[in-house]
């Protein structure tokens, strides 16, 4: 079906298991024009890069995916304490209507998302080109004494072997059912992959 732009896009919230061979489709299309620098990861029906999601925020005009984030509740180590956390990756919006306020609308269903998910906290990395866009939706850095965190994860088996990067900046949490104040002291260690 042709993309109407004016169309007002329609969100939906899917468990992994609801999707569609269509729907991969769909999600790794669009993500590979959202993130061009990346498009030979999403490939084909290859909707994901790293760990795949538990939940897709997917906001649709017509058949059309235009917005879209994965979601997997997982167990980090920070400061050797486990944590559960909402592990939000693959946030996106269509490159033609980028800039319109879709983004932080899918935002809004992310929370309402991490909130039935039952998790104490969200967690993305974001570069530093998108972090307004995260700080304006309530997300915070993630600190230890005035100085950003170190996050260390394994490389997304998109690119091949699974190898340890160190991190040192953009990580943030979203407050769900705790505050900041209860974010343990220390380094952060996925011990895997992100979404
Ligand atoms: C980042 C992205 C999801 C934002 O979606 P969007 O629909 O363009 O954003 P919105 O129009 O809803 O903007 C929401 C707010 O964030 C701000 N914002 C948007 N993109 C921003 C950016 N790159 N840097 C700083 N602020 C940004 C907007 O100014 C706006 O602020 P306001 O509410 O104070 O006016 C979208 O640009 C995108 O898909 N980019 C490519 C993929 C990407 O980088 N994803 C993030 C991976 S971590």
């Amino acid at each position: 079906m042709p993309f109407a732009a004016d169309a007002s896009p329609t969100f939906s919230t899917l468990v992994e298991g609801a999707l569609s061979l269509d729907d991969h489709e769909a999600i790794a299309a669009m993500l590979a024009r959202a993130f061009p620098s990346y498009d030979h990861w999403y490939l084909g029906a290859r909707s994901w890069a790293g760990m795949q999601p538990e939940r897709r925020v997917v906001a649709r005009s017509g058949d059309t995916v235009v917005a879209h984030a994965g979601i997997r509740r997982q167990f980090v180590s920070v400061g050797g304490v486990d944590l559960l956390v909402g592990a939000v990756g693959m946030v996106a919006v269509s490159p033609i209507l980028q800039g319109t306020g879709l983004g932080s609308d899918l935002l809004r269903h992310v929370d309402v998302a991490l909130t039935g998910l039952g998790v104490p906290f969200g967690l993305l990395e974001a570069g530093e080109g998108v972090q307004g866009f995260y700080r304006s939706a309530g997300w915070l850095p993630l600190e230890q004494d005035g100085a950003p965190i170190t996050g260390h994860y394994t490389a997304f088996s998109a690119d091949g072997a699974g190898v340890l990067v160190s991190q040192q900046e953009g990580w943030l949490t979203r407050e769900v059912a705790s505050t900041l104040s209860e974010w343990p002291a220390g380094d952060l260690h996925w011990n895997g992959q992100m979404v």
